[in-house]
Order: C-alpha cells, then sequence, then structure tokens
C-alpha cells in the first residue's frame, strides 16, 4: 500500500490486516512508556484545511507513539492566509521531506491531487463529503472489539448521510466486513442513488429494533448552503437517537463531534451502549497501523535507497520502548 486515499482501495483482507495490526498496538497505549521505535527517523506531516478534534490529535500521537517525527500544519494562521495555494503549500513543505502527508481539506478529492504531487505517502483523513477512511477502520476496529465479528450484523447509519464522508467510507467498509447497512433519514439528506453502495435506505426509524448498531451522524450544518430541515427540534422529534428509540441490546456509535439534543439525546450518548469514547481511543491505535503499513516498507521513499529492516512490532510485546 503506497497511500490510503479511498476504504475502495483496501478489500476485507487490506481491512483485517490493519484491524489485526493495530491489536497489537494496543499494547502499547497500556505500557508506561508509550513508545515503540517502529517508525524512528521518518517524519509525517499533519497538512489540515479543517477543524479537527480527534482526527488531528490521534495521528499525532499514532506518529508520536510509533518515534517518528511529526509536524503539525493548520491552514489558519499559515501563509494559506496570504494565498497560497494547496499546490504551493505542499510543494513548499515537501521540501523538509517528510515520509508521510495526513491531509484533510473540505475539497473532495485532494488527496489523489497531492499524490502526484510529492513522494510522500498521503493519508486522507477526510476530503470534503467524499472519504474518512481512518475513521472506517476504527469503527471497524471497535465494533470487532466489543462484538467479536462484524458478520452478519444489521448496522443502521442514521441522520445527515448527504454531508457526511464517514457514511460513505463506512458503508463500504461495513459492507467489506459482511454486515447489512440499512441508510436513515429525511430524504433531503439521503442522497439519491446511495442504493448503489449496496446499501438499504429508510426514511423513517420505525425498523430501528432491528439494528444490531446504530450508527449516528451529526447534521453538518457547515456543509449546508441552504436549509435541509424545518429545524434541529423538528429533525430531533423524526430522527433524534434517544431512550425511547435506542433498544437495550443496540451499540451505538457517532463519529463525533456529538450535538447533543439534536442527532443524539445526552442520556444516550451517557449510557453504556454509547462506545463513542472508544472509538475515540482506538483511532490512536488504528492510525498507527495505517502509519506502520504504509512507512514500514524496505525502501526510502525520497531514493529508493534500502531500508536497514525495522523493529518487528509483529511482536512489538518484546520491542525495547524507543
Ligand atoms: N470524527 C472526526 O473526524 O472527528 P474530528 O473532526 O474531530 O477529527
Amino acid at each position: 500500500m503506497n497511500h490510503l486515499l479511498s476504504i475502495e482501495d483496501l478489500d476485507r483482507a487490506a481491512i483485517e490486516r490493519i484491524v489485526t495490526q493495530a491489536e497489537r498496538f494496543s499494547e502499547v497505549s497500556d505500557r508506561e512508556i508509550k513508545k515503540v521505535p517502529a517508525l524512528r527517523g521518518r517524519m509525517v506531516l499533519n497538512l489540515f484545511y479543517e477543524a479537527s478534534t480527534r482526527t488531528r490529535s490521534s495521528f499525532e500521537l499514532a506518529a508520536k507513539r510509533l518515534s517518528a517525527d511529526v509536524v503539525n500544519f493548520a491552514a489558519s494562521g499559515s501563509s494559506v492566509e496570504k494565498g497560497e495555494s494547496l499546490k504551493d503549500t505542499v510543494l513548499t513543505l515537501s521540501a523538509h521531506k517528510p515520509d508521510a502527508i495526513v491531509l484533510r481539506t473540505p475539497w473532495a478529492g485532494a488527496s489523489e491531487l497531492v499524490s502526484k504531487w510529492c513522494s510522500a505517502a498521503i493519508v486522507n483523513a477526510g476530503d470534503g463529503k467524499r472519504e474518512q477512511p481512518t475513521q472506517a477502520l476504527l469503527d471497524v476496529y471497535t465494533l470487532r472489539r466489543r462484538l467479536g465479528e462484524i458478520d452478519g450484523l444489521s448496522i443502521w447509519i442514521v441522520g445527515d448521510v448527504a454531508h457526511s464522508r464517514v457514511a460513505r467510507s463506512n458503508i463500504i467498509a461495513f459492507q467489506r466486513m459482511g454486515a447489512k447497512v440499512t441508510v436513515a433519514g429525511p430524504p433531503t439528506l439521503i442522497p439519491r442513488g446511495i442504493e448503489e453502495l449496496g446499501c438499504e435506505v429508510r426514511f423513517t426509524l420505525d425498523e430501528l429494533a432491528s439494528a444490531d448498531v446504530v450508527y449516528a451522524l451529526r447534521m453538518q450544518r457547515e456543509r449546508m448552503s441552504e436549509t435541509w430541515v424545518p429545524s434541529p427540534r423538528e429533525y430531533a422529534s423524526w430522527y433524534q437517537i434517544n431512550g425511547r428509540r435506542l433498544s437495550p441490546h443496540q451499540i451505538l456509535m457517532h463519529p463525533g463531534p456529538v450535538n447533543r439534543g439534536v442527532e443524539l439525546s445526552g442520556e444516550v450518548v451517557d449510557s453504556p451502549q454509547a462506545v463513542i469514547t472508544a472509538q475515540v481511543e482506538a483511532g490512536v491505535v488504528v492510525r498507527m497501523a495505517v502509519l506502520y503499513e504504509l512507512l514500514s516498507g524496505a525502501r526510502e521513499p525520497h531514493t529508493g535507497v534500502e531500508r536497514a529492516p525495522l523493529a518487528d512490532v509483529a511482536t512489538v510485546g518484546g520491542a525495547q520502548p524507543a
């Protein structure tokens, strides 16, 4: 794997390989010294053109736990504010020879473009409404840890599917892992033709009790140029996941950030059925596994020179702390 641009590039075996590596890395997170030398000498550049709490912090932690050097770049406060383009920003920062660039932008397909402009491995950390592949991987990881297998599960993705990059990546990933996916929400927030991804569509929550997992989405007002629902209160009355709608056997997921009182009631966010904090925790080990998969190759990306073998993190318990 040279880049992680889309979850579509990963078949079931590749998803399982990354998730299994993440399970091995979870042991590192429980150590007193939370580091292994697996990526010592490599450099990871976090290039964020959009706000982020979970993704940015977990990629930074993931790189540091693998002993890589990390540079964090936020468009706000940078020369982007003076008019520098994405291409010139990437070319400028590539002068520092990053081995990987973790990229979040509001532009669909930006990570593909950036992968053509530099020699670094590119990780798509969210491109507009299109994809968030590492979110899908960490959600698969979280469900596997909680329920064992994903095969045969019924997973309902509820809410603003139209503006959600997480929805698209997760529909694909959950189905590749053997789940049956249903998307549900108001007709204005379900994109026409979404069934072509293989999922079912519902415009009410009448059959929500049949789900094993309820995956709620935030209404992404920052991506809406017009009114898509009459009001948050009306949306909540029809689609909010609350104590009345969530059955006791169901697992509740959400990619964050949550708008309490809109897509989720406070009581379900704080209930033991919610695995939202576990999803955040999974973000670090899954992103460690992604960076490891991309950067532990035998060749130096800039020169093609063969590298010395890396520490065997498959037996990470035996690795020396960095
Ligand atoms: N789930 C997610 O992408 O969260 P952030 O926007 O906080 O990174």
